[in-house]
């Protein structure tokens, strides 16, 4: 086996909230992976940071009255030890708020520009006269101008898929004044990615991506590439452009860069080469784990500044999807959007790490996380089938050997066949396979079992004179435990410290060539693992339920009366009592329900911008009232055949109408 070097970065947090399960998916993914590298003697270095920098950031720091500064302190700490809990070791944890990320940031600008990749022009953008800033699009709220549909972002619409740009939203408001927007003009600092389309069409299919990624940048390709907005201007939380004060690097021109200069910190910290790592020749490895959601700036942005700032491009970018719960998408209201540290309360951090490899592979699909599988299947697994042979066996030898195992292995064909799994586990842990994995050595658990089953010691212990046979039987069954413990050790880190504690034994490396434990004295066996008990879960889904009443702004924030009509204008519009009789989940859509109403004489299929406030289940058999002579619509997700009345600001707060008790469907509202 080669020696590799290998460096490997997880995306890089931002500073303004907490982790919570859905980071967890990427960073558990990537620590394992890691873990399994050093396991097999690669010298595997990992590194993160929190990504500090942004309007958000700014905003939320000025909300608490204290500087960015304290902020981005106050979350690193909170991170870190979330992180350290769930054992997600990096070898270093830098921020992007940093010295070496800001030499980066400027030398990788100033090489771009030198290279003639920067333009700069005069652009107009919507600008808070309130707030004496320019307002980032998703900080425009308002009518979309295409259809109308109401709380809009500031660069497309969910209703009907049209994209603008955020001027052209009609009753325009700032979401952090709530003031109208003013048109300003300013100099903004362009990078030319199409300078790099050549480098990226190769660079995109040359095996650096997962297939599906791939084909995913040919279509991005194929449409053309844009320049990119990497300036902000003041007021902004960032690093000022070195030759244009008063601008400031957008944050996502130094967040990848931080990759880069959490490395250089932990190289200064350990007296190893930087340049070995990054420069244009370099044949270390370097992986990127990534959500699917920030590829298009790792895929194409990253390795084009790289390449254009001569230095080496990313090895591979390892994507993964998003994590659901219980099938949905996490939710503040259900309880189901969980902080890690919420977890950490109640339940056993290896139990997540187990669950997600189990259902983790190389791809990019969301995984789920379902609250009665995760239940059964820590408990059938690694409680009920790995812990479970460690404590059978051990009890016997330490009350009737004084902790020796047997002098001589008398099942060296199952032991072997054991061993022989390892490089077919190594394969899918290096491939990104897990779930194939666990099912791997869960099969070898199995295996395991059905030995110690077989032999029964517990009746082997009864019987006089059978004294050998009890310690080799019990001694075959650990020297099993011990192989499956080594096998799940990037999975479970500390109960696999644990093992080797009672099984006496040094850290264990991957075991290509392990030999049996002979006449070897082992400790008392500690309990490594309890079963996961539903209550704990029940209290981590109430403690995380937010109320979440509306803010005082929005509440008050009511549009104004419109203007008067003619009764028969009202009379034009028929609006009907309807039962909802299906709702369900719009792929692709962040805000929509597609719901199937009775409005007595016919079904009707509407797509309903309500998906922040209702589970569908919630829906299914209200009444409501819906508008029924509005022309059907088309929109990106099907045709919509009338509109559900519902009041509200927007997010959790969307009231849907419904009628008095008696009303049924297909009664005309008058
Ligand atoms: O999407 C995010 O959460 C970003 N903070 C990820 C940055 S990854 C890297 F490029 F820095
Ligand atoms: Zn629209």
């Amino acid at each position: 086996m080669s020696n590799r070097k290998i460096l490997v970065t997880s995306a890089l947090p931002y500073a303004n909230g907490p982790i919570h399960l859905g980071h967890l998916v990427e960073y558990i993914q990537t620590d394992i992976w890691v873990r399994f590298q050093k396991m097999r003697g690669h010298q595997c270095h990992y590194v993160c940071a929190d990504d500090t920098h942004g309007t958000p950031i700014m905003l939320r720091a000025d909300r608490e009255g204290i500087t960015p500064e304290q902020l981005i302190a106050q979350v690193e700490q909170e991170h870190r030890a979330d992180f350290d809990a769930f054992g997600v070791a990096f070898d270093h944890y830098h921020s992007t708020h940093s010295e070496e990320n800001k030499t980066l940031s400027s030398l990788i600008y100033t090489r771009l520009r030198d290279g003639g990749h920067i333009n700069s022009r005069s652009i107009t953008q919507a600008y808070d006269p309130v707030k004496n800033m320019f307002l980032p699009d998703r900080f425009i709220k308002g009518d979309c101008p295409k259809c109308g549909a109401a709380d809009q972002y500031g660069d497309n619409c969910e209703a009907c898929g049209a994209t603008y740009s955020p001027m052209e939203l009609k009753n325009a408001v700032s979401a952090i004044s709530g003031e109208k927007p003013i048109e300003k003009d300013s100099l903004h600092y362009f990078f030319n990615l199409g300078d790099f389309s050549d480098m990226l069409n190769d660079w995109t299919r040359a095996g650096h991506l997962q297939p599906e990624v791939s084909n995913k940048m040919a279509e991005w390709l194929q449409n053309g590439l844009q320049e990119w907005d990497i300036s902000r201007d003041a007021p902004y939380f960032g690093f000022e452009i070195p030759d244009a004060p008063g601008k400031y690097f957008y944050v996502w021109l130094d967040a990848p860069i931080g990759y880069m200069a959490s490395c250089k910190a932990l190289c200064d910290k350990l007296g190893i080469d930087f340049d070995s790592y990054w420069n244009k020749n370099s044949t270390s490895e370097l992986y990127h784990f990534i959500g699917k959601d920030i590829i298009y700036f790792h895929a194409l942005f990253w390795p084009a500044m790289l390449h254009g700032a001569d230095f080496r491009t990313p090895s591979a970018i390892f994507a993964h999807g998003f994590l659901t719960v219980n099938g949905e998408k996490m939710s503040k209201s259900r309880g189901t959007f969980i902080k890690a540290r919420t977890y950490l309360d109640h339940l056993n951090p290896e139990y997540l790490r187990y669950y997600f490899a189990a259902k983790l592979s190389a791809g990019v699909d969301d995984i789920d996380l379902n609250f009665d599988d995760f239940t059964q299947r820590v408990n059938a697994d690694l409680v009920g089938k790995v812990v479970n042979i460690g404590s059978r066996c051990s009890g016997f030898i330490s009350k009737r050997f004084d902790g020796l195992l047997s002098g001589e292995c008398v099942e060296p064909t199952l032991f072997q066949q054991f061993i022989d799994q390892h490089s077919d586990i190594a394969n899918l842990y290096e491939s990104r396979e897990f779930g194939k994995a666990m099912r791997e050595i869960m099969a070898l658990a199995d295996k395991a079992n059905q030995y110690i089953d077989d032999k029964k010691p517990w009746l082997i212990a009864k019987e006089a004179g059978k004294e050998l046979e009890l310690q080799q039987v019990c001694s075959v069954g650990l020297n099993l435990f011990r192989l499956l413990v080594v096998y799940l050790k990037p999975v479970i880190p500390s109960l696999a410290a644990n093992a080797e504690q009672f099984l006496n034994l040094p850290p264990q490396a991957w075991p290509g060539d392990a030999q049996p434990l002979l006449a070897h004295r082992i400790n008392a066996f500690t309990p490594l693992m309890t079963r996961v008990e539903p209550e704990k879960i029940a209290a981590i889904v109430e403690a995380s339920k937010e109320n979440l009443q509306p803010t005082p702004q929005a509440a008050k924030r009511f549009d104004p009366i419109a203007k008067p009509i003619e009764i028969d204008d009202f009379a034009k519009i028929d609006l009907r009592i309807a039962k909802i009789l299906n709702a369900e989940h719009v792929e692709g859509a962040e805000k929509l329900l597609h719901l199937t109403v009775d409005i007595g004489d016919e079904t009707r299929s509407i797509f309903a911008g309500i998906k922040s406030a209702y589970a569908p289940e919630d829906l299914i058999g209200k009444l409501t009232v819906v508008v029924a002579n509005l022309k059907p619509r088309k929109m990106r997700f099907g045709l919509s055949e009338g509109m559900v009345l519902a009041a509200g600001p927007g997010g959790k707060d969307i009231y849907v109408l419904s009628p008095d008790d008696g009303a049924v469907a297909g009664m005309r509202v008058k």
